[in-house]
């Protein structure tokens, strides 16, 4: 049967849409810390650096490689060579039921801060109103405990959005709503960083997140921290850029849009970072200590350090919902984005009506999500984040320019892209593909290794890391062989890729 593949109403929508995906929860609470942790101003260095020689790169494989290969990450991968089409669903698998599932319950959590925020409903000890009322947190992961009501609503509510969202398929769902999405967060944004810059103190906190101190640069903790933020601020080696790729048109600037897609995020991420050390300086003033007792990394940050800001702040309602509405609409524009890259593989290689496997996609999202709303939810998260990040991201990374650099005559995703784009790609992008990012990425993957086995992550025991983390790693690659052997239902994987025509 023969499928007209969807495509974007504009370029313009594309990029909203990757733009979308790129921003998201990580941009507001980790880029901020990991400037001011490593080095300040400084850290921009080792960023730059990160994001020019693999973040642009492999983003421009990847934008390249979808509309070239013409289709999602499975399918791409199978029409370089056969044997390698379960990376493909490995990627978009574990990006699913791994990443995805915790993903949208932190959305949850932010949309239920945004509703605090209005009567400062964290009470005088944010922390204690976090972990304690909030979470309810149990001793251990093994705990379970119950699921918390007024998470599990939330939860709902963003799930339902998501599925509205994706229902309404690429152009009338996906496009229209980071069309909206992306401005709506620029402006909001905008409101926040300039309203906290007039706080008393703001200098204070700004100080302390660009004063430079480039002795941390001899600390390669610095670099690998700086390659593993871009690799995860860019949403790379998911299989999202090569899905929402792969409804480009044939004739697309393919480089000018990577560029832009990353420079726009990372700008985003520079400029958010000002809203968030001005409140934190205006704390540290108005509490009269230092800066760094006020700092406090991911959750901390959002969750207990912001809120007590808030309820400092005259107008800090406002200021409080805000941020928390910020934080809701860029993880919104992220998490639909890999719910597509799973359902774009789906339909791929099943030929299932799409409206049906977002139907089922959502429910069984929603279903596995319900986990991380219990009392050890925050636990699991952990666990689960460090190792897909860490080791499911690295792997994909690697293996991603292996396939497409060594397995595949990358000339011939260059040529095709300097065919049609504005930017050429000269040999420096062949050899960062098939050298430099593999190699970073090994570096990353042996010292996180060797981190793990020295010491268990975050002091978990050693079963809770093995039943939770690895299993889940494990897991999501038993699906994938799985999903890869099931035989194609589709003509899709017979057509070839639109370099060769050039050939
Ligand atoms: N890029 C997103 C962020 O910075 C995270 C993300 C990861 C989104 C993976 C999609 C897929 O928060």
């Amino acid at each position: 049967m023969e499928r007209k593949r969807e495509q974007w109403k504009s370029q313009f929508g594309f990029l909203m849409a990757a733009v979308g995906s790129a921003i998201g929860l990580g941009n507001i609470w980790r880029f901020s810390y990991m400037a001011y942790e490593h080095g300040g101003g400084a850290f921009l260095i080792p960023y730059v650096i990160a994001l020019l020689t693999a973040g642009i790169p492999l983003l421009i494989l990847e934008c390249g490689l979808g509309p070239e290969r013409i289709g999602s990450a499975p399918l791409a991968y199978y029409k370089i060579s056969k044997k390698w089409e379960w990376l493909g669903w490995w990627a978009v698998v574990f990006v699913m039921f791994g990443i995805e599932l915790y993903y949208t319950v932190i959305i949850a959590w932010c949309l239920n801060f945004f509703k605090y925020s209005f009567y400062l409903g964290w009470g005088d000890d944010p922390n204690a109103f976090f972990f304690k009322e909030f979470l309810s947190l149990s001793d251990g992961p093994s705990s379970i405990g119950g699921i918390r009501t007024p998470i599990f609503i939330s939860l709902v509510i963003v799930w339902l959005i998501n599925w509205v969202i994706s229902y309404r398929g690429v152009r009338r769902g996906i496009e229209l709503a980071n069309k909206i999405f992306m401005p709506l967060l620029l402006v909001l944004t905008a409101v926040m960083v300039f309203w906290s810059l007039t706080l008393p103190g703001a200098f204070v906190g700004i100080k302390a997140y660009l004063k430079p101190d480039f002795a941390k640069l001899s600390e390669p903790k610095v670099w690998i921290d700086a390659y593993s933020q871009i690799f995860f601020t860019l949403s790379l080696g998911f299989g999202i850029m090569i899905a929402y790729a792969s409804y480009l048109p044939a004739k697309t600037n393919i480089t000018r849009n990577a560029v832009l897609t990353g420079f726009i995020n990372s700008g985003y991420s520079l400029f958010a970072g000002f809203a968030v050390f001005s409140v934190l300086g205006f704390m540290a003033t108005s509490q009269g200590v230092p800066i760094s007792e006020v700092v406090a990394k991911s959750i901390g940050l959002a969750f207990v350090a912001y809120p007590k800001a808030v309820s400092l702040m005259p107008g800090g309602n406002l200021f409080g919902a805000i941020f928390f509405l910020c934080l809701v609409v860029a993880g919104i524009s992220s998490s639909i984005s890999i719910i597509e890259a799973f359902a774009a593989a789906v339909v791929d290689k099943f030929g299932w009506k799409r409206k049906s496997v977002i139907n089922v996609v959502c429910v069984l999202g929603f279903l596995g999500s319900i986990i991380f709303t219990t009392q050890a939810g925050l636990f699991w998260l952990d666990i689960a984040d460090h190792f897909l990040t860490h080791y499911g991201l690295v792997v994909v990374g690697i293996l991603e320019c292996i396939i497409v650099a060594w397995l595949f005559k990358l000339d011939v995703l260059r040529t095709h892209i300097n065919k049609i784009s504005t930017i050429r790609l000269g040999l420096w992008w062949t050899v960062l593909i098939k050298y430099l990012v593999p190699l970073v990425l090994g570096v990353i993957l042996i010292g996180d290794l060797i981190e793990e086995f020295r010491t268990p992550y975050e002091g978990y025991s050693w079963t809770s890391i093995i039943v939770i983390g690895v299993d889940w790693v494990l897991l999501t690659l038993v699906a994938a062989f799985w999903l890869s052997m099931r035989p194609w239902q589709t003509e899709e994987h017979k057509t070839a890729g639109r370099g060769e025509e050039h050939l």
